[in-house]
Parts: C-alpha cells; structure tokens; sequence
C-alpha cells in the first residue's frame, strides 16, 4: 500500500491509479473534444497513412536508411514537444494529458539513435526543413498558446499507442534486425493495455475546460499537427530520393552523398 501510494504521489497521472475516471465508450458525446478531435482529422489520418514513408511500413518494406532518417526526425520533434510539455505540465490545459512516466519518447529515440549510429549519434542526426518547421511551430505554441499542446500530444501520442507494437515488428522484419534491440521507440512498457490507455487519456482530454474560441483553435491545430507531419514524411522520401539520384549520378554536384548522411 505504502508502494502505492507513493506511486501516487509522485506520478499523479499513474495508468494504474486512473482507472476508476476512465469514460465508458457510451458515456462519450459528440460534444467530447475526443470525438471533435478525432472527426475533423479523419481526413488527414488517412492522408498520413497513405505517404511513401506510412505505406513503406505497412508493406512491410521499410529500409534502414528510411527508418534512420525517420528516428532523426522523431528526435528532434519530440525533443521539442516533451520539453514544452514539461515546461508547461502545470497548466491546466496541459496537467491532465500529462503522463511523461507512460509515454514519454525522447529517451527511446535516443538509445534508438545510438544503436543505429553509433556513440556519436548526436553529431550524425540530418533533418529535412520540414521537421524543422514543425519544431518551430511546437516551440511557438508551447510559449504563446499552451493550450494547443493536447492537439500535438493527441497527434503523436495516440498515433505511436495505436500503431506501436505492429509497425515495430514491421520495422524488425524489414530490416531484418534479430532482436528489438533499436526498436524501443515503438514500445510502451509503461502502459500494460494501450487500448484502455487511450480510453483514460480521452477522458482526460474530455477534461480539460476550453472556451469555444480555445477549442475550436485546438481542433485546427491538430489538422495543422498532421499536416505538419505529413510534410515531414514527404520531405524525408525527397531526402532518399536525392540521396538514390547521386548514387546513380556520382558527378552530381547538388544531390546529397548518402556518405555525408551517414545511411
Ligand atoms: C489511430 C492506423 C499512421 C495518428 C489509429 C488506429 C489505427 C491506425 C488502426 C486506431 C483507430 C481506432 O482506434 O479507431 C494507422 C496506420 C498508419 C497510421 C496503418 C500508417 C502506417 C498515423 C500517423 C499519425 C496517426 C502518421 C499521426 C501523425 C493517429 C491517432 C490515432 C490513430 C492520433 C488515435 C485516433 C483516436 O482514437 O482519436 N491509427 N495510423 N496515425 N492514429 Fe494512426
């Protein structure tokens, strides 16, 4: 008991502890941030899960120097997203959606970024200007609108529970890894049923009190966090491409050396 509630005290967001407030599926309204979040970004989902970088994945057919690239850039995405959140975890749009001992990614990405490129890994990390553009925006809304952040949480949060644990094992097949060893980004060991997860933290979303001005502000920039990822993806592949194109073309003067990216 003493273990609890210690437990309790120190990550007033526990999985475990929270249980009891989560909302049943028919408890839920149209009204829930959760169905207006969800609804109005149907769209983009499915835009996302159609890109190069989304369908190589679920073909099965993801290669090394794409994941790599990918990890880069989830790097400095969440770099940016979980400092802002932790900066600004006492607020009350953000308090509720915060769980940085459940989904907290920074640490994964790192050791993900050290297997694949070594010790030095931090000096090796190349991000298209897409990514940077979407740090940006993170960095500016973490200072000016706070409470814009659920829209990014919900984004990659939701996203990476939904679709972990399957485009893991893909990505270990793919590359033909033997053990999940640089894989730790897709895993939650934290979070024991990710299905019963997301029901807590929608009901923890459905929590937070916006004025209607605030939530419809939320709603536009969770498309814009889709759209954002989106041209990232795109980006990335523009990157491979660049990088494929010099390898047939050694003479090329304005493509990309795969050497001097290091995949
Ligand atoms: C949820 C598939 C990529 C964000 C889901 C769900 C599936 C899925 C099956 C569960 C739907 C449900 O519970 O009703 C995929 C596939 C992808 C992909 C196959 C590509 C390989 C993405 C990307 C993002 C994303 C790139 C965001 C950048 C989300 C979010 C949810 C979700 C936020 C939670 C939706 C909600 O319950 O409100 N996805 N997804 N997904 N996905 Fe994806």
């Amino acid at each position: 008991h003493f273990a609890d509630y210690q437990t309790t005290q120190l990550h007033p967001n526990s999985e475990t502890t929270m249980e009891t407030e989560t909302q049943t599926t028919e408890q839920m309204t149209n009204s829930d941030l959760s169905e207006q979040i969800k609804a109005v970004t149907k769209e983009s989902h499915v835009r996302a899960e159609n890109t190069e970088l989304m369908l190589s994945f679920q073909r099965g057919k993801v290669t090394m120097p794409q994941h790599k690239l990918f990890l880069c850039s989830l790097y400095e995405v969440y770099k940016v997203l979980e400092e802002e959140m932790d900066r600004n975890s006492q607020h009350p749009s953000v308090a509720p959606i915060y769980f940085p001992a459940e989904l907290a990614r920074l640490g994964t990405l790192e050791k993900d970024l050290e297997y694949f490129y070594g010790q030095d890994w931090r000096e090796k990390v190349v991000v298209p200007a897409a990514t940077r553009r979407y740090c940006h925006r993170l960095r500016q809304i973490g200072k000016e609108n706070p409470e814009f952040l659920v829209a990014h949480a919900y984004t990659r949060y939701l996203g990476d529970l939904s679709g972990g644990q399957v485009l893991g094992r893909i990505a270990q097949k793919s590359m033909g890894l033997k053990s999940s060893e640089g894989l730790s980004f897709f895993a939650f060991p934290g979070v024991s049923s990710p299905n019963r997860f997301k029901q807590l933290y929608r009901s923890r979303m459905n929590s937070v009190e916006l004025t209607e001005e605030e939530r419809s502000g939320v709603l536009e920039e969770a498309v814009r966090a889709f759209e954002l990822n989106i041209q990232v993806f795109d980006d990335l592949q523009k990157l491979l491409l660049s990088v494929h194109e010099d390898e047939r073309q050694t003479s090329s003067t304005h493509s990309t050396p795969a050497k001097m990216l290091q995949l």
